[in-house]
């Protein structure tokens, strides 16, 4: 169901510039649960007759994964004032690209463009979630709401005549619906790999939305001073570890950890997250000279660096190479029946090998990682890590969604189409 707000485009415009939309977290319920409930004595938004609660909304809140059926809450000044879910519109498979979406606004911020801004977030975002189309189930006596949804390109796909009783009055489910297809027009994408797919450039688009977002968060600043203290990368290749961390589904593996800056960019992104999963960081040890991040003993400042920012507990460090059989097992063991959702890949030059190593383990969708892909002295380390990436996104198992930082290949696994 879905609460608006006849919108007002002339405070829209101002207020949508200070709203931020971010995945929920399970501390938002509470205030997400008292919108809801303030829309239950209206008659006008929700089937539900009674206020609910918390603890029986958390197993509905947990449906929800950020990559496929998102749970976003929007804020204006840190303050959580509406929110946007999506959820399965039917159990069955064919309609696994169809997805329900309801809207709901503090009712003291209605009238200002919020929930106009969820929507059309939710359409630009469908296609790079797999949704291929939106379904709104909205009462006909919810004029705002029909109204706002027919604005944003929504048909009336359905009447469900007096299927509510509301306070003894039948009441009618309008089914509106729209499909989100590729766009017709496209930029071509160029490099290896982009084939230019339209989910594919949407989903490009979204991560550099994303990180600019992350730019005005308190998070930003504290992953600067990791990167400055402790990380070789990029405060944005941070900050997208940061991020993916926090929505992956799946467990976590890092590979090269060094100092530990990565690695506690994405410690930091599954506390946010709200959810358990593995961290596991492999890195051998030894000592390094660099003109910014000497170390002596890797493993012992690893260690210490973890425990200075609070994630120590959160990180399982397995202290051998990668490709070792005794390595992989242990990975293997940590790992149990569980797939990987983000892997990190910042060691040697042999990318291709690495994956070999975990890829029985990659999650389709697995979001990827992996440094050292361009150098402006082509050395043999950024020559052969971007032969191997080549070669794999050439192959489908790897699609490319960007390059950040310095020399940072960004992208997803894609198991079932890979050919290797
Ligand atoms: C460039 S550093 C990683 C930097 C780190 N990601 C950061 O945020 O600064 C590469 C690290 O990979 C480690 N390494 C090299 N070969 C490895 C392998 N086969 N398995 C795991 N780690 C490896 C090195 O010891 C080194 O600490």
């Amino acid at each position: 169901m879905t609460a608006v707000i006849s919108d007002d485009r002339r405070l829209q415009t101002a207020a949508a510039a200070g709203f931020t939309i971010r995945d929920a977290l399970e501390s938002d319920l509470p205030i997400v649960i008292d919108i809801y409930n303030a829309t239950v004595p209206t008659r006008m938004v929700t089937a539900e007759l009674e206020p609910t609660t918390v603890e029986a909304r958390l197993p509905w809140f947990r449906e929800h994964s950020s990559d496929q059926h998102p749970f976003w809450v929007v804020e204006s000044d840190g303050r959580v004032i509406g929110w946007l879910d999506f959820k399965k519109f039917l159990p069955r498979c064919a309609y696994r690209g169809t997805a329900e979406i309801s809207v709901y606004v503090d009712d003291r911020f209605r009238r200002q463009g919020v929930a106009r801004r969820l929507l059309e977030e939710a359409i630009a975002r469908a296609p790079s979630l797999g949704i291929t189309a939106l379904v709104g189930l909205i009462f006909a006596h919810n004029a705002p709401s029909l109204k706002l949804f027919e604005r944003l390109g929504f048909d009336r796909w359905g009447l469900l005549p007096r299927i509510a009783r509301l306070d003894g009055v039948e009441r009618d489910l309008i089914v509106m619906g729209r499909h989100c297809p590729a766009r017709a027009t496209r930029p071509a994408l160029h490099g290896p790999g982009f084939a230019g797919s339209d989910s594919q450039l949407n989903e490009c688009l979204n991560l550099m939305h994303t990180l600019m977002q992350y730019r005005q968060e308190p998070i930003h600043a504290q992953l600067l001073k990791i990167r400055d203290k402790y990380s070789m990368l990029h405060l944005d290749v941070l900050i997208l570890i940061y991020h993916f961390a926090k929505i992956c589904s799946g467990q976590i593996l890092e590979i090269g950890a060094f100092v530990g800056g990565a690695t506690i960019a994405a410690a930091l992104g599954v506390r946010d997250s709200g959810k358990r999963k593995t961290l596991l960081a492999i890195e051998p040890g030894g000592s390094l000279k660099h003109k910014r991040l000497s170390t002596r003993n890797i493993s012992r400042d690893l260690e210490r660096n973890l425990a200075r920012q609070g994630v120590l507990e959160m990180v399982t460090v397995i202290k051998r190479h990668s490709f070792k059989p005794e390595t992989i097992s242990a990975v293997q063991q940590a790992l149990g029946p569980d797939e990987i959702g983000l892997l990190i890949l910042d060691a040697d030059a042999a990318k291709r090998r690495d994956i070999q190593c975990y890829g029985e383990k990659l999650a389709d969708g697995c979001w990827m990682i992996i440094d050292d892909y361009y150098g402006s002295d082509l050395n043999t380390k950024i020559a052969a890590s971007r032969a191997d990436v080549d070669e794999l996104v050439a192959a489908g198992c790897l699609q490319p969604l960007g390059f950040y930082g310095w020399s940072t290949w960004v992208g997803r696994w894609r198991r079932n189409y890979c050919s290797c």
